[in-house]
């Protein structure tokens, strides 16, 4: 199966559980239940989580799951919570007191739509939602409680402020100061690769994964992280609105830290490359078993949206 073929498959399965577990009218036992919700809060937060999206974080827990060889039903709701963790990061990224922007995924952004105060709110409450399903992902057949609960502190500590909001504040307390090499390096690491790396520890935990197949993926998670956010920056230059779904030239408007900024535009494609090969080459251990990790790195540099 090639890569488009996979992902479309994939990603269809993580949209119907997304669905399902935002679905106010879905019974108690069957999981988190937002009916008592107020009805404005979960339209705002259905209106960013289902607007589309590559659902790659989503996609490489079930990746890495299958790679050990658990179905993707049993990661379930550990992919969607990444996938809910993710939007919420977007939903907040866009807000005027940060990158204020005004379209993502094809749409008007949150706070566009519902005002900042909702827009923050959604961003919460996806967030918290993403630890419920945590939290029940340990009562799945065939999980492993200790490790179903390793899981939801992994999670916990790469969207912190040690992972993912690290990042977010280091981008911008660098915004208009031309970040240096090694700093920029940081800034990508937190702010984009560790959601990557968690969701593929997430699927491989929950699979039964030894501690030396997590250090393959974990080296394939940090390039692999590099080169998606790079491809990112040079989107934000070269991209088309109407494939990336959000706003083009925003980094340079904001005079945001990129590799773009910092190596040029040939620059930051060669370097996505080299972070593509060395991604790849962290995968040699397992074999043809990895082909669809490997095809997802290639992915990331061919990508245009
Ligand atoms: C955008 O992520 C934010 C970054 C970390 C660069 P994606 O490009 O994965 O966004 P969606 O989920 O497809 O909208
Ligand atoms: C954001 O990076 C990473 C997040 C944690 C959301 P960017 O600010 O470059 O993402 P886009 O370009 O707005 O999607
Ligand atoms: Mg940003
Ligand atoms: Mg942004
Ligand atoms: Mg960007």
């Amino acid at each position: 199966m090639n890569i488009a073929a996979y992902l479309a498959e994939r990603s269809k399965l993580v949209d119907a559980a997304l669905d399902l577990y935002t679905d106010p009218a879905r019974p108690r036992r069957e999981g988190p239940r937002l009916a008592t919700a107020p009805a404005h809060i979960v339209e705002a937060m259905r209106y960013s989580l289902m607007a589309g999206g590559k659902r790659l974080r989503p996609v490489m827990v079930i990746a890495a799951a299958e790679l050990f060889g658990a179905p993707a039903e049993q990661v379930m709701p550990a992919a969607c919570a990444l996938e809910m963790i993710h939007t919420y990061s977007l939903i907040h990224d866009d807000l005027p007191c940060m990158d204020d922007d005004d379209l993502r995924r094809g749409r008007p952004t949150n706070h566009k739509v519902y005002g900042e105060a909702v827009a923050t709110l959604a961003g919460d409450s996806l967030l918290t939602l993403a630890f419920e399903l945590l939290g029940r992902q340990a009562l799945v057949e065939g999980v492993n409680p200790a490790r179903a609960a390793r899981v939801v502190a992994e999670v916990a500590g790469a969207a912190g402020a040690a992972g993912m909001v690290g990042g977010q504040i280091l981008d911008l307390a660098w915004e208009g100061k031309g970040a240096p090499a090694e700093q920029l390096r940081q800034i990508h690491r937190l702010k984009t690769g560790a959601l990557f790396s968690v969701s593929l520890r997430a699927g491989a935990l929950l699979a039964g994964a030894t501690d030396a197949d997590l250090a393959c993926l974990e080296a394939y998670a940090d390039h692999f992280g590099l080169a998606f956010q790079i491809q990112d920056d040079v989107l934000d230059v070269v991209g088309d609105a109407a494939k990336t779904g959000k706003g083009v030239g925003r980094d340079v408007k904001h005079d945001k830290s990129t590799y773009v900024s910092l190596y040029g535009l040939d620059g930051a494609r060669d370097m996505a490359r080299q972070e593509v090969a060395a991604a790849i080459a962290s995968l040699t251990p397992f074999g043809e078993r990895a082909c669809y990790l490997v095809k997802l790195a290639r992915f990331v540099v061919d990508r245009e949206g």
